[in-house]
């Protein structure tokens, strides 16, 4: 009964979609548990005789561009209807096969609306300088709905009797709020009409996906859980109040999928091998100027650090290990994958923060959690830099000693064994770690 989930350890955006995409290709079921269309990962479709195209997924399991996996959707994530037609048309334009039989969404997932949409940018301007930096996606509100039991879940669609009543009732709900902030009302009677032909085309889509999950499962299928954003993120466990709505940790995986913990197998922490976060909240290993131009790249690549949702430039800074292994504790990690490797190369030194001081004292784990970090300065280890291009190696024995000896470094922070490494953004640039 094996059920593999994997999660990032830093802020998001850590390279969960290149790992999942790989390990997909032993999973029977594919599911995503937290947040909605706030994630963003790239996906590369190879079909035969047209070559490849490469897409972004904000919503569909990203393994579902494998023909073999089936995609759940769980209860845990909030679904507009939108974005999952738009992708669902595009993987089909693109030549994946997909439709109901092999895609479902839970019964008890929550519906995004436009009126979510508009509260959350409506609510971010009213934060002035206080922002969060949302996705503007009606995240937060659609789980805020959720929290005060006013939510309208996918169940909620399956009864076109009362489904357009309750549609006009939330918009009604939302433009007084709206109006409130100071921002104009939306047509209601437009959004829960544009929401019940959404309703008609979801109805084949809508069911108890944990108890498939689980029967799966139980048949000795394999169940690939692809976590959204990170553990830095999560909205109990975060660097609060700057976090998601939802949780995106290990943990929050059995909630947003409706399963027990025993089928677990591994939690697999995915870590990019320097700090990115999108958004405002702290960063203690947070760089600027050149030495952060240098990480983050200048956006003429796709794998530069620019966000996968919003284009905005992804704030830098050096691995922290202080939560990483916070990450490590928090998800009950077994292994982690290391991505980015090969964008370290031709720095002369690396540094990593292996401990926080504040006070004169000195903390390797985190006293009170991660929402406050302002008191902490980090405490730097430097290692060597390597020169060479690691873009075209393949093994463990060619990487530079340099390298290894990073990789090995940052083992013995995490306390957990990194399993491979990437070096580039094709699918076969990944190394196996040696043991
Ligand atoms: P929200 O999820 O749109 O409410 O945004 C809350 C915070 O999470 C903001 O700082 C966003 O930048 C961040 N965030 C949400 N989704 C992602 C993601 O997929 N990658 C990185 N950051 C994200």
């Amino acid at each position: 009964m094996p059920l593999d989930i994997v999660v990032g350890t830093q802020w998001g955006d850590e390279g969960k979609g290149r790992i999942v995409d790989l390990l997909a290709k032993q999973a029977d079921i594919v599911a995503r548990f937290n947040g909605g269309d706030n994630a963003g990962h790239t996906v590369t479709v190879f079909t035969e005789g047209s070559g490849s195209q490469t897409f972004k997924l904000h919503l569909i399991p990203s393994g579902v561009v494998h023909a073999h996996t089936s995609g759940i959707l769980g209860s845990g994530m909030v679904v507009n209807p939108a974005t999952f037609f738009a992708e669902l048309d595009a993987l089909l334009a693109a030549g994946v096969s997909i439709g109901p039989e092999r895609l479902q969404i839970s019964f008890a997932a929550h519906l995004i609306t436009p009126a979510h949409r508009a509260l959350d940018r409506a609510q971010e301007m009213a934060r002035g300088s206080g922002q969060i930096g949302t996705t503007g996606r009606g995240i937060g509100p659609a789980y805020t709905d959720r929290a005060a039991r006013r939510g309208l879940r996918l169940q909620d669609a399956l009864d076109r009797s009362t489904f357009h009543e309750k549609m006009l009732a939330h918009v009604a709900a939302a433009n007084q709020q709206l109006v409130a902030l100071g921002v104009e009302p939306l047509d209601a009677q437009a959004v829960a009409k544009d929401y019940n032909d959404f309703a008609a085309r979801l109805a084949p889509y809508i069911s108890d996906t944990g108890l498939q999950a689980w029967l799966a499962l139980k048949q000795g299928k394999a169940v690939l859980a692809e976590g959204a954003q990170g553990t830095l993120l999560d909205l109990d466990a975060g660097t609060y109040p700057f976090v998601t709505s939802s949780n995106p940790t290990a943990a929050g995986a059995l909630l947003g999928l409706g399963l027990g913990a025993a089928p677990i197998r591994r939690v697999i922490g995915v870590t990019k091998a320097f700090q990115t976060r999108v958004g405002a909240g702290p960063f203690p290993t947070e760089l600027e100027g050149e030495a952060a131009t240098r990480l983050r790249g200048t956006g003429a690549n796709p794998w530069d650090e620019f966000g996968t949702t919003t284009g905005r430039p992804r704030r830098v800074g050096w691995l922290d290990g202080v939560l990483l292994r916070y990450a490590v504790r928090l998800n009950g990690l077994t292994e982690i994958m290391m991505t980015k490797l090969d964008v370290l190369s031709g720095l002369e030194k690396i540094r990593i923060c292996t401990a926080y001081r504040a006070g004169g004292v000195e903390y390797e784990q985190l006293p009170l959690g991660p929402a406050d970090l302002s008191p902490f300065k980090p405490i730097y280890e430097e290692l060597p830099g390597w020169q060479a291009d690691l873009q075209s190696l393949h093994r463990w024995e060619d990487l530079p000693a340099a390298a290894q000896n990073y990789i090995r470094r940052v083992e013995q922070i995490a306390g957990v064994p990194i399993g491979q490494v990437s070096v580039g953004p094709e699918r076969g640039q990944v190394v196996d770690v040696a043991a």
